[in-house]
């Protein structure tokens, strides 16, 4: 069996969005047409559609996972459970690999469609598979299913890294019908599943991202998770899961399967358990979402990424970031240098003279970006605060007399990178922008504005806003000296009405938002390959890898307490490797500065501090920190980790990184309560090889580690462990492993 279509490989990070419309004519065989048209003539007629039997199994395998397929005599493609072996098995409705609503199907569909001519049901028969083997040893599965009584097409898509046990999978669909086809739900994957499952998934809010991770086993019923919030994913529940087959996941054992779905705006998430199965469907959300396809229009779906472990959650982390760090965020295999943000010193109280006075501070204890943040524009209106000037982006000329330019000159003459705030899809109603185009903003007619933060996000599906915001961003971006730019965004849509897409498309906003989105910031990427970019939402909103394969990194949460960051952390790990998580260092919580500072070099380390007005103590420790950074950061940004120790609800929390060539490692050990130091015990080390302990940046007055200076077998130290230095609440250790000659 051929295949309609040939994939043009454009789907590599950075060369396109995970999920967009294709404007192609979408290429159905001559030879089929007249299947098609003789099929139709039957339903019409009241007779089934029925292909000619066609029995036929294939796999899609990685080194330790596999997805059987059959058709069934009946020409539907069916999927053989995961946990169930295919032996005990028939081929029966509830195990369809993409089921349709409306032609006998009666649970939860992956995918419900209006027909041109009305018709709610959709019927889709097997008719090829072909592989294509693409470069950095993926190969792209492509499963073409049809509707034998319309031209509707749909095609499962899967991209197999077999070393890695890791899949993308989106889906296709395109149709000639005489019309526009409705597609009410279209999800990316729908995976089933033997019914003893148990999902692990993780709720939040703001300054609570990931902080309640929560483990059930499925019971019958449909549990769904899900966001309508539009524009941002995440802040209150990551689209990001694991599914463990026969028992709660652990961390060095079991089969586990994680997912992470790459979009921005509203998800679905749901697990249908039916008595027999347990069906995932994962993608955008249907929930006002009706989107009307055109003939020839190609409506391709967000990605889902499944990561498999045969051996429980830390394998899974592992091969999850080394994905991300090839294809998931920007520059993966480059260290990030350590930043200084003024957000927390200053809020918006500031001018040219006050930052500059950061930069000396800066460089002395060694920081090597300077970001400055909110409140460096509007004139009529100036952003002095966060009621006003959100959308007139030229810089204030009291605060910054000459531009950003010389504050950016200035900083590079320090020695330190420059960084820029900027929040471009976003408008306060006290702004110049909005007097002159106050019909820009997405609202809903006769209804009143409502503010999240006292301000409106513009129409991204505009064409006269995407323009404005283009030139925002590049004019900002373009500004000589400025190398990384945090891009924020703090609110999400409650009221989805575009003046721009007119009454019978408003359903298609939330969708279209998100495409227009990722346009820009493809743009950005493309137009300033060197700048390196922070995604910002209300704290954690953007933490996604849709958005994330044109950044470099995402901020986790504002909650910037180091007790909270412990376990946020933790639990952001599962997916997104640690240096694509913000950690500064900040007062809140009122912690020891050892302990904020050792908590945030676990992340990829930065600090939001008034340097200006630190205690010289607090100095030297941060400057020691900062020191010790540099020498680990390779390790702790490109390494593997291992989760030693879960902090949640527990006396301490511990976990080590290890240099992809087994010579160096660092411990982290977080006491969250006053406790006995027993021993830590770092995995991942080469047994048989001799490591010198020395602990990083020691907190003042705090006794030597016990096997300081020591050379251990890595056996040793992964059997009797290293005793750390701390056993009272909020203090840290920080201890290096590295081979001796
Ligand atoms: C919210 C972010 O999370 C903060 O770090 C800061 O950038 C403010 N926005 C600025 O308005």
């Amino acid at each position: 069996m051929g295949s309609f279509f040939s994939d043009n490989g454009d789907r590599n990070s950075l060369s396109s969005p995970p999920m967009k419309l294709r404007l192609v004519v979408c290429v159905l065989s001559l030879a089929l047409s007249g299947v098609v048209s003789s099929l139709a003539a039957d339903v019409m007629k009241g007779g089934p559609a029925k292909a000619a039997p066609l029995h036929k199994t294939f796999s899609l395998k990685t080194a330790s996972f596999t997805l059987d397929f059959e058709v069934g005599d009946d020409g539907r493609l069916y999927q053989t459970p995961i946990g169930v072996t295919s032996a005990d098995r028939k081929p029966q409705r509830i195990d369809e690999a993409y089921p349709q609503a409306g032609d006998g199907y009666i649970y939860e569909p992956a995918i419900q469609v209006v027909h041109a001519d009305g018709n709610t049901s959709t019927a889709l028969l097997f008719e090829g598979v072909t592989r294509t083997n693409e470069a950095d040893g993926r190969e792209l599965m492509r499963i073409q299913l049809r509707d034998p009584a319309y031209p509707f097409e749909v095609a499962l898509c899967f991209r197999a890294q077999r070393d890695r046990d890791v899949v993308e999978q989106w889906t296709e669909i395109c149709h000639q019908e005489s019309g526009p086809v409705t597609l009410e739900r279209m999800a990316s994957a729908s995976p089933a599943f033997s019914t003893n499952i148990f999902l692990t998934h993780f709720a939040g809010d703001w300054a609570k991202e990931m902080l309640s991770p929560i483990t059930e086993q499925l019971t019958p019923g449909t549990k769904v998770l899900d966001s309508k919030i539009g524009m941002r994913a995440h802040q209150f529940g990551n689209p990001s899961f694991v599914l463990s087959l026969c028992g709660p996941p652990t961390e060095n054992s079991g089969q586990v399967l994680a997912g992470s779905l790459a979009w921005s705006g509203s998800f679905a998430l749901a697990f249908d358990h039916n008595g027999q199965r347990v069906r995932a469907l994962c993608g955008v959300n249907p929930y006002a979402s009706a989107y009307h396809l055109k003939p020839g229009e190609t409506f391709v779906t967000p990605t889902m990424i499944w990561v498999w472990s045969g051996n429980g959650l830390g394998e899974m982390s592992r091969k999850f970031h080394a994905w991300a760090r090839d294809f998931g965020i920007r520059d993966g295999h480059k260290t990030r240098s350590v930043l200084l943000n003024n957000w927390e010193a200053t809020g918006f109280d500031f001018d040219f003279n006050r930052i500059v006075s950061l930069y000396d501070p800066a460089k002395e204890i060694g920081t090597e970006l300077f970001l400055l943040d909110d409140g460096w524009f509007g004139n009529k209106y100036p952003r002095v605060n966060d009621h006003a000037g959100l959308g007139d982006w030229e810089p204030n000329r009291q605060r910054l007399p000459q531009g950003l330019a010389p504050l950016a000159a200035e900083a590079n003459k320090h020695g330190l990178q420059f960084g820029i705030w900027i929040e471009p899809e976003m408008v306060n109603p006290k702004s110049e922008l909005f007097d002159k185009h106050p019909d820009w903003v997405i609202r809903q007619p006769k209804r009143e504005l409502e503010l999240q933060r006292n301000q409106l996000t513009l129409d991204l599906t505009r064409p006269e806003v995407q323009t404005f915001e283009w030139q925002v961003i590049s004019s900002t971006l373009g500004v000589p000296g400025i190398s990384y730019a945090k891009w924020d965004c703090n609110r999400y849509l409650t009221q989805p009405g575009s003046s721009w897409l007119g009454p019978d498309r408003q359903s298609h906003l939330w969708i279209d938002y998100v495409h227009a989105l990722y346009a820009l910031m493809d743009k950005t990427a493309k137009a300033f390959p060197d700048t390196e970019l922070m995604l910002c939402s209300g704290g954690g909103g953007r933490a996604d890898y849709g958005a994330l394969r044109y950044f470099h990194e995402f901020w986790p949460s504002d909650n910037t307490d180091p007790v909270a960051r412990v376990a946020m952390q933790w639990d952001y790990s599962y997916f997104f490797p640690s240096m694509a998580l913000a950690g500064h260092v900040t007062h809140w919580g009122k912690r020891p500065m050892h302990f904020a500072c050792s908590v945030a070099m676990s992340a990829r380390f930065g600090m939001d501090l008034d340097l200006v007005k630190l205690s010289a103590g607090d100095k030297a420790i941060c400057a020691g920190a900062i020191s010790a950074y540099k020498k680990i950061r390779d390790v702790t940004q490109l390494g593997d980790v291992y989760r030693l120790e879960p902090p949640h609800d527990a006396a301490r929390g511990a976990l080590n990184y290890v240099s992809p060539d087994r010579t160096r490692a660092v411990v982290f050990v977080f006491q969250l309560k006053d406790a006995e130091a027993l021993p830590v015990h770092p995995q991942g080390l080469d047994p048989a090889k001799h490591y010198s302990v020395h602990e990083l940046n020691p907190a003042p007055g705090r006794a030597a580690l016990p096997q300081e200076g020591n050379a251990l077998t890595g056996a040793e130290l992964m059997q009797d462990g290293i005793v750390p230095c701390c056993a009272k609440a909020v203090e840290a250790c920080v201890v290096e492993l590295a081979l001796t000659p």
